[in-house]
């Protein structure tokens, strides 16, 4: 079937409808969005093209009207879809093509997700839930993304020339050892003394980014149905593995002061798992505050739960010293502490590290080496070098003033708007603020206009797993030269001020 031209696809309520019928065991508004995504990205759905409207849909499909709206929200968020009010739905002729073309491809890139979900495990539909933002790298504001061209790359090149030069026999065999001893011990002085991590070099497992180790201790330390409390708003990488692991994962509240730990176990069941990002919370940037800290650990302790504590960016903090380690607060605490050089030097490394208790070092030890294999021991041991020789210090250095300055750009471009009432995060740490917005409209119409614009506008409310979650932007800054950040911010201060007035007086 090629593409639409009609003022109205017809076929689309019929073909919904077959596609719906086919058995499954996603949620019907999941299947419905990936659909309806999948053929807008193959040009099924073309341009410009209205759909049917949610009520129409919603009777020939026998749906709940909510599940119909879930879905259409979703993909006007992810800007495949526009509403354009009193008028209808209609595909955005911007947001595929910009993608392509800022990745370098001149063709559609095939949806992953098309696949037939009978081909997939329950588990495996689960998880593409959480991958919704992979797409979200290019252009100004992509978040989490560091300043790559930054980065000193002839001097790490020469260090890894070096450490592949003089690779000994025995790292050409497996390994079991849980990573190089030498960037064990570097990573424990810095840990030490940066962060009040309490560690020997014994305790540090070496995995292949952090999302290495949520998976590990997802699936070491619980079974199919156990509870795992998140953030929310929170993180989807941690999220997918517990979710991928057969955890039931359970959001609970972040305020002004962090997660709002419960008293009691929420939903009736204790947690297995706690993930927390208590130094610069993920995405709101709110610090834990000390009594919610106390407060997690004896809840952990209280329910033999195990604390995540995913320590992802706290290198890069603003004026006032690095906030200590949750981890090193008590003895003998049930945390374990994870961290990754993804933020720091670049994620493309894969280098990260689990900090365990004692207890739990030779069992992840062992389990690594079976289920991931250790290896590119010569990259860990030029890594301890970059350490060692103070390198990794001064980049952060020189990283942290260049954030600060980046992060300087983006506030004086987006001045006029917050003078206008636009409310933005504290920035006080990190490499991204939130701009929190009144409605999921305005958050909608700005991630829509800006996919034609090389900027990336990630939706506050995705990172909700309770829908909807709050309207916002996380405006990610570390990624894009200054004059860059600068132009995205002024453009984005400038819509924000028409959407605003448009919606003001309708
Ligand atoms: C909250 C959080 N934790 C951890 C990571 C790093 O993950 P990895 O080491 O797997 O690249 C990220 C990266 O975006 C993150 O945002």
């Amino acid at each position: 079937m090629g593409p639409v031209v009609g003022d109205e696809a017809d076929w689309v309520s019929e073909a919904l409808g077959l596609e719906l019928a086919s058995p499954a065991s996603a949620p019907l508004a999941q299947r419905l969005y990936r659909a309806l995504r999948a053929w807008i990205r193959e040009g099924r759905l073309a341009s410009g093209q209205r759909l049917p409207s949610s009520r129409r849909l919603a009777r020939e499909l026998s749906l709940g009207r909510n599940t119909v709206l879930a879905a259409i929200d979703q993909l006007i968020a992810e800007g495949f879809l526009e509403s354009r009010p009193g008028a209808g739905t209609f595909v955005a002729d911007v947001a595929f093509e910009s993608m392509a073309s800022q990745s370098g491809e001149t063709r559609p890139l095939p949806d992953r997700t098309a696949v037939d979900e009978a081909e997939l495990s329950s588990r495996g539909v689960r998880l593409l839930d959480f991958c919704a933002s992979l797409d979200d790298r290019f252009g100004a504001f992509a978040p989490g993304v560091p300043a790559l061209d930054r980065f000193p790359h002839a001097l790490w090149q020469r260090l890894l020339r070096r450490h592949l030069h003089a690779t000994p026999t025995q790292w050409l065999d497996y390994q079991a050892q849980g990573g190089v001893p030498a960037l064990r011990e570097a990573l424990c002085d810095y840990l030490r003394l940066s962060r009040s991590v309490r560690c020997r070099p014994e305790q540090i497992l070496i995995v292949q980014g952090a999302q290495q180790g949520f998976e590990l201790l997802a699936r070491m330390l619980g079974d199919v149905g156990d509870r795992a409390w998140v953030e929310e708003p929170g993180y989807h990488g941690a999220q997918a593995c517990f979710s991928a692991a057969g955890f039931d994962v359970e959001p609970v509240p972040v305020d002004a002061e962090g997660m709002s730990v419960p008293g009691v176990p929420v939903g009736g069941a204790s947690p297995r798992l706690i993930h927390v990002t208590p130094s610069h919370q993920y995405p709101s940037g709110v610090t834990m505050s000390l009594a919610r800290r106390l407060a997690l650990l004896e809840v952990a302790e209280r329910h033999r739960a195990w604390i995540v504590e995913d320590d992802y960016d706290s290198e890069f903090r603003y004026g006032q010293r690095p906030i200590a380690a949750l981890q090193g607060l008590v003895d003998g605490a049930r945390v374990i502490y994870v961290g990754t050089f993804s933020k720091v030097l670049y994620p493309g490394l894969r280098l990260g590290y689990l900090v365990l208790p004692d207890p739990l070092v030779v069992p992840f030890r062992r389990a690594n080496a079976r289920l991931h294999r250790e290896g590119q021991y010569p990259v860990q041991a030029a890594l301890a070098e970059f350490i060692a020789q103070g390198h990794f210090s001064r980049h952060v250095r020189r990283m942290r003033d260049c954030y600060r300055r980046r992060q300087a750009r983006l506030r004086e471009a987006l001045a006029p708007a917050v003078a206008r009432g636009l409310r933005l995060s504290g920035g006080q740490a990190g490499m991204h603020l939130v701009a929190w917005l009144d409605d999921e409209e305005t958050e909608r119409t700005l991630v829509a206009r800006a996919a034609g614009q090389g900027v990336t506008l990630s939706p506050l409310s995705r990172y909700y797993l309770r829908r909807p979650g709050r309207p916002g932007l996380v405006l990610g800054y570390a990624g894009a030269h200054e004059d860059e950040i600068e132009r995205a911010g002024s453009w984005l201060a400038r819509e924000w001020a028409a959407v605003t007035s448009e919606r003001s007086c309708p």
